[in-house]
């Protein structure tokens, strides 16, 4: 059941540092902060590559490992939608992995482009939520989400719990390849084990995202812009706004606005902009300030520092935990969740069964 919650999403997101910290116990050793993986029929250290293909949110979990394998692991990485992936044809070593994301296991574009990949000699991984899938079934190794049944159509703690994974799997990846130095395993795996702690502080300030709702729920377009993995996170908060609250969204790069959608911005487009601390954090600051300067109203997801820094530029800010810049993808996903789901509540949706929409998409 729901238990207090008034939908089954506000559940399943509160439910986030609970199955966060499940999922990480069965990858990580905290007395020895190390990644340890189950047998995944393919040997890390001697894949020349790996092809990341899934749909929708799980696509937005494997764009956020496509950037983690390259700069933790130096391996090179694609993401792929499930749908294009074969029909583009693409060239794939024999012997490369090809990693398939999925809440359900079941969707149909994800399988067909699992079994295409197959034919293609590459090693077949999942990560997967569902137990006992038709992905499952036909991977040479499963890596399994523990995130528990998600009954809202939108997803939200098995996003999480994928990056949390994706995140031990490309540790893994960088140990076996030797790309990954003892010491930053333990720096990585120590900012993992926290993640569960901080997320827990988020979903103490719904009373913060709720009010942000209120200006959201008025417009009819929001932008949402990011830079490196927190983009991807500005491309999940907008896929959430628009299934569950039907407001047109856009995420977007930060540094790309200039080269376009800029021209949309006026007073009535709220821009949501996802700015955790880190190598990015500058740039993206620097986008705010473009966005300001053109009468835009900037929503800030930021740390306290980034906060107290452009908050004269923002109509609103969020002051997150700090964290280490590579989980921060996990924790920012959890106020663009709680932001779609306070704005789907004061317009007054269906918000665990979205117009046209399926949990578990098996037609193509
Ligand atoms: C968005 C959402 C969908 C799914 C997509 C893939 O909130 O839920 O975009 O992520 O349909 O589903 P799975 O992960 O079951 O393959």
């Amino acid at each position: 059941g729901k238990g207090n919650y008034r939908h089954f999403m506000e559940k399943e997101i509160h439910e986030q540092p609970a199955v966060i910290g499940d999922t990480l116990k069965s990858y990580i050793d905290p007395a020895t902060r190390t990644v340890t993986l189950p047998d995944l029929g393919v040997d890390l250290g001697r894949i020349p590559r790996v092809s990341i293909v899934a749909c929708g949110t799980s696509l937005y979990a494997g764009q956020v490992a496509r950037d983690w394998f390259e700069q933790v692991a130096r391996l090179p990485a694609v993401a792929e939608i499930a749908s294009e992936f074969r029909y583009r044809e693409p060239v794939l070593d024999p012997g490369a992995m090809a990693l398939f994301i999925s809440q359900s296991g079941e969707t149909i574009d994800t399988l067909a482009a699992l079994r295409w990949a197959k034919t293609q000699n590459q090693r077949i991984v999942s990560v997967i939520n569902a137990r006992e899938s038709a992905m499952e079934r036909e991977s040479d190794g499963v890596l399994h989400t523990l995130a528990g049944p998600e009954i809202g159509v939108a997803s939200t703690k098995a996003f999480t719990t994928q990056l949390a994974v994706l995140a031990c799997l490309v540790i893994g990846t960088g140990r076996a390849r030797g790309t990954l130095s003892p010491a930053r395993e333990a720096e990585l795996t120590s900012a993992l084990i926290e993640v569960p702690a901080r997320a827990a502080e988020v979903l103490e300030m719904d009373a913060a995202l709720r009010a942000m709702a209120e200006e959201v729920a008025e417009a009819r377009d929001v932008l949402y812009l990011g830079r490196g993995t927190a983009w991807t996170i500005a491309m999940e908060g907008a896929l959430k706004l628009k299934e569950i609250s039907y407001i047109h969204a856009e995420g977007y790069p930060a540094g790309e606005m200039k080269h376009g959608p800029i021209a949309l911005i006026d007073e009535q487009v709220p821009v949501v902009v996802i700015a955790p601390a880190g190598p990015l954090f500058e740039k993206t600051a620097s986008n705010v300030q473009e966005v300001h300067a053109r009468g835009g109203r900037v929503i800030l997801m930021s740390d306290k520092a980034g906060c107290e820094r452009l908050a004269p530029l923002c109509a609103h800010t969020l002051a997150l935990p700090s964290v280490h810049p590579f989980v921060a993808p996990i924790l920012y996903a959890i106020p663009a969740q709680l932001l779609a789901y306070h704005v789907a509540v004061l317009k007054g949706t269906d918000v665990d069964q979205p117009r046209n929409l399926a949990k578990s998409v098996t037609v193509e």
